[in-house]
């Protein structure tokens, strides 16, 4: 018997990468929390936060995640924490190896002073649910503006430049774009026409969703100006609009929420939905048919998926697979423009629930990584969150089985 185990262990570790990818790998969790746990940098940032009321880790909901891998600083992992209260003292942050008994210490990105204005101060961040990472090395923070549902700042988009942890540039949206208070600008996504190592980046287009009035908003880096869009296909359907993941049933009538492009089309899904739409980025990017009607040509949005429930975040890889976690049931889906159906990819229903935050992110070696971020939000919005729980996890999941199966 135990000869038989060491053949099979010995087996398995001869045969090819193919023949083992062709099994279905992982999801693991990389971070885990109880609850949030805001590190400062000084204990005078500590302090400050105190005084200002806003140090009250238990309202904190981490939204968002993105990796990055560079040469000197090694790999970063960000986090989002949006200010739908008060008490968030910092709304953009970096996961350390330090850990509490409630998870890993984060500490603000860049630092502490972009982040305690409490809204006064709009050259600061106000409250960011997403971010976006280019191949260009930057960082885009899309800044909703809002706290507590109160418009304190316009929206506005950030780029840092992640070797030197500096602001690039800064492009705050006029009212040709949002509605004070009505509208909030959640997710962005971004596409380089000029990418290294040829280009200079600069030609640099970002598509954002506004969740709540229901619209497409673009900015072109050329133009430095932001345009508009709008379609049916945006809206929250009533239908859909509640919701029951892991057992618990809770409303959500979020408009556009999730973005995807490839080279051709730019994908999206309201949150209160079942379907996935495309649209050509030919079309979305050309200022000029927007301009004076956002409602322009309506009949090029598409309806282009269905699936079995909702889904929140998704994400597409280099083979134009497209990623989404259901809520019910809870399940990792693949769809690919090419194919007519969604393929099921199980994963383990304590590691997902609500994901709200995905990237995919390649290694340096050059494989590509689904990362995620799970936050209960059924329990953050049913307000019966247990802080003696794991609430929130980053997970991630290799997608060397499922590239070399489609390869
Ligand atoms: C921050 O804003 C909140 C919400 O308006 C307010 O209650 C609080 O007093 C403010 N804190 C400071 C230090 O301005
Ligand atoms: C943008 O759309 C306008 C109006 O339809 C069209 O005339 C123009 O050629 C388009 N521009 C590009 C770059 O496709
Ligand atoms: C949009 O309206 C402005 C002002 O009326 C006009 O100058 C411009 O030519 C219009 N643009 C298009 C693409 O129709």
């Amino acid at each position: 018997m135990m000869w038989g185990g060491f053949f099979a262990v010995l087996l398995l570790a001869l045969m090819p990468h193919a023949i083992l990818s062709a099994e279905q790998l992982e999801v693991e969790a990389v971070y885990e929390w109880k609850q949030m746990v805001f590190g400062f940098a000084t204990e005078a940032d500590r302090q400050d936060a105190i005084d200002n009321g806003n140090l009250s880790p238990e309202n904190a909901t981490p939204i968002d995640v993105a990796v990055h891998q560079d040469c000197e600083k090694g790999s970063r992992v960000f986090t989002t924490i949006p200010r739908f209260t008060t008490g968030i003292p910092y709304t953009l942050a970096v996961v350390t190896e330090a850990n509490e008994a409630n998870g890993p210490v984060l500490q603000p990105y860049p630092d502490y002073s972009w982040h305690n204005s409490n809204g006064s101060d709009c050259d600061k961040i106000t409250s960011v649910f997403r971010v976006a990472i280019t191949e260009c090395n930057q960082l885009f923070v899309l800044d909703s503006g809002v706290i507590a549902q109160v418009q304190r700042c316009s929206p506005q988009l950030l780029v840092f430049d992640l070797n030197s942890d500096t602001l690039s540039y800064r492009y705050r949206f006029d009212p040709s774009t949002y509605t004070a208070a009505a509208s909030l600008f959640i997710t962005p996504t971004v596409s380089v026409n000029d990418p290294p190592p040829t280009g200079s980046c600069s030609k640099v287009q970002v598509y954002m969703t506004d969740v709540a009035l229901h619209g497409l908003v673009v900015y072109d880096s050329e133009l430095n100006t932001a345009w508009r869009i709008q379609n049916r296909f945006m809206y929250p359907n009533p239908e859909n609009g509640v919701h029951s993941l892991a057992g618990e049933l809770f409303t959500l009538m979020d408009g556009i929420f999730g973005l995807a492009s490839d080279d051709e089309q730019l994908y999206f899904h309201p949150l209160a939905s079942v379907h996935e739409y495309a649209v050509p980025l030919s079309v979305v990017s050309n200022r000029t048919i927007f301009e004076n009607n956002s409602g322009a040509m309506p009949l090029a949005f598409r309806q282009v998926a269905t699936r079995s429930s909702s889904c929140a975040a998704e994400a597409i890889d280099s083979q134009n697979n497209i990623y989404c976690v259901t809520f019910n049931p809870v399940m990792l889906t693949r769809w690919n423009p090419n194919k007519p159906y969604n393929v099921q990819m199980p994963a383990d229903p304590q590691l997902l629930e609500f994901v709200s935050g995905m990237k995919v992110y390649k290694t340096h070696t050059g494989n590509e990584e689904l990362w995620m971020m799970s936050n209960r939000y059924q329990k953050v919005a049913n307000g019966n969150l247990d802080f003696n729980e794991v609430n929130f996890r980053i997970v991630r999941r290799s997608l060397d089985d499922v590239q070399n199966a489609t390869n």
